[in-house]
Parts: structure tokens; sequence; C-alpha cells
């Protein structure tokens, strides 16, 4: 099998490194009627918003905070109300993946026509037009500062949904790794562990002899091991936390999956795993992901081996001893990283599973994973494993 035809098109760009929040000025429109939206107040606490209102000295604009963890769609209402009212043009997002993805879906709902809410029950692109806008990433995990996803959560309904269209790809992201200093731990390993478990959505597949997008994975992989160990003796390290943010953003933007079969039912499971118990989203993948392996090893075979050898330097016993030891060191090293791999880790029993897969079936996840071959019945298994 070989690569399939591809179209990549990202019209962001990357402004990276320290002080590059000083240059927003330029990319915003002069004229712009603009808005600033921001989570629960991280950049009012470690200077990323006072360099911010040094970088726009002199334009007015409309604040819009309080954006959530795992976004919550009425919250993002509220910020369409008062940017319709407004009559704004460009937005500006600064935090996390959060943040990112709810001004994405803000950007979408404010020109859209008809219930927002169609835009990620649709199943199938609807968004024809949005508000332009920039980013000022702070927390390195999702990549969503380069690439056209968004995740939205209902809380209400136990719903969290994502869409994707081109038109929310940012018009740039500015990229400071020493705005990722003040991460409390949890938010540094969750970054570590969703940029890895992006880069093997797309990679623990099977071969279609995609030399360059294999060896993209391999090296974000061994970046974000060795990197990702490191960032606890030397958190300080402007260089360390550098490596992690650019591999968490190209992780996710569209390189290593060009052409490739990809997965993701790791997060489509985590997804439900969030919504239904509220745990973060990387530690939803921490848990999935080493029981899915397991589960799928015939079909992922000569990837798993692949992986063992040129990720995990695992060359010795027969086939299933390295792919065995394969899945054993991806566990060890979430566990590194302070997540639990299991469900009990969080004190969750098997009594709200069917639930959950009763809720995939309720979006549309029959089917998952590469080979669209990962059933209910599977999902529920894999779900039973990571008891
Ligand atoms: O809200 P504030 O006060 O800013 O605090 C945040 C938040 O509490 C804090 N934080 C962020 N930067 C900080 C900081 N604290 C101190 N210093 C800083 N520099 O970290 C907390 C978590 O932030 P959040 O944005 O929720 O984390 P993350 O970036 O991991 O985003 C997770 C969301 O992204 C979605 C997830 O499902 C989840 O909803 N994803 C988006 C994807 C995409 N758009 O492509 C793909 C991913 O697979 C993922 O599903
Ligand atoms: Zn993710």
């Amino acid at each position: 099998m070989i690569l399939d035809n591809f179209v990549l098109y990202r019209p962001t760009r990357i402004l990276f490194g320290e002080g590059q929040i000083a240059a927003i000025g330029q990319q915003i429109p002069a004229n712009a009627r603009l808005m600033i939206t921001y989570g629960g107040g991280s950049i009012m606490r470690n200077g990323v918003f006072e360099q911010v209102r040094k970088a726009l000295a002199g334009r007015i604009w409309v604040e819009f905070g309080g954006i959530q963890p795992n976004p919550a769609f009425g919250t993002l209402m509220q910020a369409v109300e008062v940017a319709r009212r407004e009559r704004i043009d460009f937005i500006l997002a600064i935090g996390g993946g959060s943040v990112i993805d709810g001004t994405k879906f803000i950007a979408a709902a404010i020109p859209y026509g008809g219930d927002p809410w169609e835009i990620l029950a649709a199943r199938r692109s609807v968004v024809n037009e949005a508000v332009p806008f920039g980013c000022i990433l702070t927390l390195p995990a999702t990549g969503s500062e380069y690439n056209a996803g968004a995740v939205i959560s209902r809380p209400e309904t136990g719903d969290k949904l994502d869409f994707h269209s081109e038109h929310v790809l940012p018009r740039f992201s500015v990229l400071d790794p020493t705005t990722t200093f003040t991460l409390p731990d949890r938010q540094i390993a969750n970054g570590v562990v969703d940029a890895f478990v992006h880069t093997t959505e797309q990679y623990l597949t099977y071969s279609v002899d995609a030399k360059v997008q294999d060896r993209i994975a391999e090296g974000l992989l061994l970046t974000l091991v060795e990197e990702g160990r490191r960032v606890w003796s030397e958190p300080d390290n402007p260089a360390v936390r550098a490596n992690i943010m650019w591999a968490a953003t190209v992780a996710l933007s569209g390189q290593v999956g060009a052409g490739v079969p990809q997965d993701w039912a790791t997060h489509m499971l985590g997804h439900e795993l969030t919504a239904m118990y509220g745990m973060d989203h990387a530690q939803s993948l921490a848990i999935v992901l080493p029981a899915l392996l397991d589960h799928q090893r015939e079909g992922k075979r000569s990837k798993l081996l692949q992986y063992a050898e040129r990720v995990w330097g695992i060359s010795q016993g027969n086939e299933e001893q390295r792919i065995d030891a394969a899945i054993a060191a991806t566990r060890a090293f979430f566990e590194e990283m302070g997540m639990p791999t299991h469900l009990s880790g969080y004190g969750i029993d098997d009594s709200g599973l069917d639930d959950v897969t009763a809720k995939l079936d309720e979006h549309g996840m029959q089917l998952l994973g590469e080979r669209r071959n990962i059933t209910l019945h599977d999902s529920r298994q894999i779900l039973q494993a990571a008891l």
C-alpha cells in the first residue's frame, strides 16, 4: 500500500520565540474591531496579558474571559452575543487549547445563520466563513494554534464534539516558550502526553511506506520522551520548553498524517471519558492508548514493531514480546509523567462504561480506527481492559 493523495494548507504565520508577543501589533489590522478571549486568568498572573497590553498600546478592544478547560458551548455563545453586538471583526485568543478551540467556535458561530450547535452536531462541515483570529499560545499540547480543528463540550448533555474547517485556521500564532514557565506540573504532563498521542494516532496504524511521515513521527516521539523527562529536572531550561512547544505544534500540524492512515479511536474514546467523568483530555488518552494498542496488536503489528525498535530501542525477543515491551514502555512513560493509566486511578469502576459506549453510539462512533473495524463491542472491551 502507498500514500494517498493529499492537500495541505496552512495560512497561519508562526511567530516563534521569546519576545514575539511584541510583534502582534503588526499582525492585527490597525482598524480592527478587536475582541480578546482568554481563560480563567493565568495570563493576568504570569505577565502575558501585560505584554499584550504593551504591544497593543493605543488600541481599544473588548475582552471576553472565563473560557474554561474543555470549553463549554454555553459560555462561548455568550461571547458570540457580545461579538455580534460589538461588530467584532478580529479576535485574539490568549491561552491553551481550550481558549483557542473556543475562539475557533466563536469565530465560526458569529456569522453562522442557523443554530450554532449544528456546527458541532452536523458531523460534516457546515462552516462557510469565520471571523479572522490570531493566537498567543501558553500551553503546548493540542496543536490547535496551527490546525483547523476544535473540540467543544456541552456539560448539560454530556457531549464533547469536534469540528473542522479551513476557515478557522488562525491567521497567526505566537509561540513563546517562556510563557510556559508558569504551567502547573499537571498541565506540563498533559501537554507532553497529548502531543505524544496525536503522533501515535497518525503513526501506529499500518505501513504505507511513508518514510518522511514515519520519521517525523519517530522524531517527535523521541523528542517528547527526552524533553518530557528532562523538564522535571530542568524546569527553567528554555530549550526544553521550546522543544516541547514545537513538538506539540508539529504533531498536529498535518505533516505527520499527510496521506497516511489515521486512527483517532483513542481520542474518540477519550472525549467520551472526559464528557462523562470530567478528567483532563490527556488523562483520558493515557488511560485508553495502552489498552487500545494491546487490543489492536494484530492490525497494527508491523508499526508496533517499528515503534518498539525505533522509539524505545527494543530489539530483543519474539514479536509478541517486543510489542508487549513497547506497550509497557508507553505506559511507564505516561506514569512517569505523573499520569495514571487505568480508570481505577481516578476511582472509576465499570458501572458507567455502558453509558460511555451508548454515547459513542449516539455520536456516530460505531466504527473507529484506521480500518473502521473497532466496533462498539470492541470499544467496550478496550474500556474494560483499561479498568
Ligand atoms: O484558563 P487559564 O487560567 O488560562 O488556565 C489554564 C487552564 O486552567 C492553564 N494554563 C494555560 N496556560 C498556562 C496555564 N496556567 C499557567 N501558566 C500558563 N502558561 O491550563 C489549564 C488547561 O488549559 P487548556 O487550554 O484546557 O489545556 P489544553 O491546551 O490541554 O487544551 C485542552 C482542550 O483542547 C482539546 C481538548 O479536548 C480540550 O478540550 N483538544 C483540541 C485539539 C485541537 N483543536 O486540535 C486536539 C486535541 O486532541 C484536544 O482534543
Ligand atoms: Zn488530543
